[in-house]
């Protein structure tokens, strides 16, 4: 028997390739499709489902010990930005998830593969038993990685700080017994014992022991042209401290909860070269960044490939990923863990992946760069029209951005977010001394919703938040 005709016996097969199946899934997410169609522009809640969906907001902040940050539960259904609540409104949700759904809502490629996904014989695929999307997911991103850097081998993670962990232990068995971390100040790394501690914010461990192991550098500051200088400077006097004890240097690309702030390759680049010349692994945090920054990695925008050791990814592949060179594929046991994606989250995930990297969206010219153009330059006619004064360094890179509204304090920034929420924006905030505020936008975002976006952004800034310029 042929190798075809092995593979087409497959019980597996027969179900995946079944034309009554897959004319069924199709049927499906066409309907889904189709239904969705209603969901057509922003909307307040409908008198008869506020109450409903009041209710769901405070069930699920009584169960959670703590209400919900927005009055935000979804109903299932979207369209691109467009998100529909359980109270009946309709907001244009520039945030999604957190980043998570990078082709926004109901996006039907994903729900296509979500079904077949679901009707596979596990719900979740393990490292000890896995099906076939695990490799598959492994080998996309490890190609996308891959290019024009020495990436070679890639593990799965159930999210990004997991993924993060097993960054860290591949680095230290590499560098053992080196235990020091370098890492930028305002970073975020995750919330686990030890990414809390990465994460440069004393809120998100209070309470917790402190480990020391974390030497700090200051990130860019555009405004000062030594800047650069400076981080280098600090980084060698780390390096001088702790000789032999320092471990790996993880970074985000462009910081991201730690305020959007991007830094050019040259800002990068002495420092990815001392530490080269040092033996100093070199982790990049992709978790954010990953797809969003116009090419599918930001270190291949930045052009800084030849010294990525270990990257990491979460968010928009649906589930986590370590992805490492030969140099660094670790001793066996180091990482593993039970469960590796569900199997719907893994066919989902390629298929985004396969959209956004079928290469119309990466690249001068390409969809990601469009959307930040126009995006950014709505925002800086904003700026320099019917906001002046309101709005200040509007900056980001492909769909992430951000500017720092106002005043650019905690209190004023929230209530801003919480008045572009009810007018039908969802973004989010980022950084500390300024505050600011954020948005993941969703790679097919059509103007006409930026446009509505827009407009809901000036109104909020125009009427302003108490006691707040
Ligand atoms: C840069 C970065 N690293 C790590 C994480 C943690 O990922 P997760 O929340 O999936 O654990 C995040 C989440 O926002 C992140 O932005």
């Amino acid at each position: 028997m042929s190798t075809h005709q092995e593979i087409t016996a497959l019980v597996g097969d027969q179900i995946g390739n079944d034309p009554e199946i897959r004319s069924l899934v199709e049927q499906l997410s066409r309907r889904v499709e189709q239904l969705t169609t209603q969901i057509r522009e922003v909307k307040g809640p409908q008198p008869s489902c506020r109450e409903v969906g009041q209710a769901w907001v405070e069930r699920t902040g009584k169960i959670r010990g703590r209400p919900l940050h927005y009055q935000f539960v979804g109903s299932g259904a979207g369209r691109s930005s467009l998100v529909e609540l359980m109270d009946g409104s309709v907001k244009i949700d520039l945030i999604n998830g957190i980043g998570i759904h990078l082709f926004g809502h109901s996006f039907t490629p994903a729900i296509r593969e979500g079904i077949l996904g679901a009707i596979s014989d596990v719900v979740n695929q393990g490292n000890l038993e896995p099906n076939r999307e695990y490799t598959l997911m492994l080998e996309k991103l490890v190609s996308m990685a891959s290019r024009g850097s020495r990436i070679k081998y890639g593990w799965l993670a159930t999210c990004g700080t997991m993924a993060n962990e097993s960054a860290l232990k591949i680095a230290r068995q590499k560098k053992s017994p080196a235990r020091m971390i370098l890492a930028f100040q305002n970073a975020f790394a995750g919330r686990s014992t030890l990414m809390a501690e990465i994460t440069d914010n004393p809120a998100f461990r209070e309470g917790l022991p402190e480990y020391h192991e974390v030497l700090r550098l200051p990130w860019y500051d555009y405004r000062d042209p030594s800047s650069s200088e400076k981080t280098l400077r600090v980084l060698k006097e780390h390096v001088e401290k702790h000789p032999n004890n320092i471990c790996v240097f993880v970074f985000e690309p462009m910081l991201g909860e730690g305020g959007y702030m991007p830094a050019p390759r040259e800002f990068f680049l002495p420092l990815l070269e001392f530490c080269r010349s040092q033996k100093i692994p070199i982790w990049l945090d992709e978790v954010q960044t990953f797809c969003r920054t116009g090419e599918a990695f930001a270190f291949q925008k930045l052009g800084l490939g030849e010294f990525v050791d270990i990257v990491t990814v979460a968010k928009t592949a649906q589930v986590g990923a370590t992805l490492y060179t030969e140099e660094y594929n670790p001793k066996p046991g180091l990482i593993a863990g039970t469960f590796s994606g569900s199997s719907a989250a893994l066919r989902s995930g390629l298929a985004i992946l396969n959209e956004i990297d079928n290469g119309t969206y990466f690249g001068p010219g390409g969809k990601i760069e469009k959307i930040h153009q126009f995006f950014v330059g709505e925002l800086k006619r904003l700026q320099e029209g019917s906001c002046r004064g309101k709005i200040a360094d509007v900056t980001g890179l492909g769909l992430m951005v951000a500017f720092t509204p106002l005043d650019g304090k905690k209190e004023t920034v929230n209530a801003l977010l919480q008045k572009m929420f009810e007018k039908g924006v969802i973004a989010f905030s980022c950084g500390k001394n300024p505050v600011r505020i954020r948005f993941l936008l969703p790679a097919l975002i059509s103007e006409w919703e930026m446009s509505a976006a827009i407009k809901i952004i000036e109104q909020a800034l125009i009427e302003g938040v108490h006691g707040a310029t």
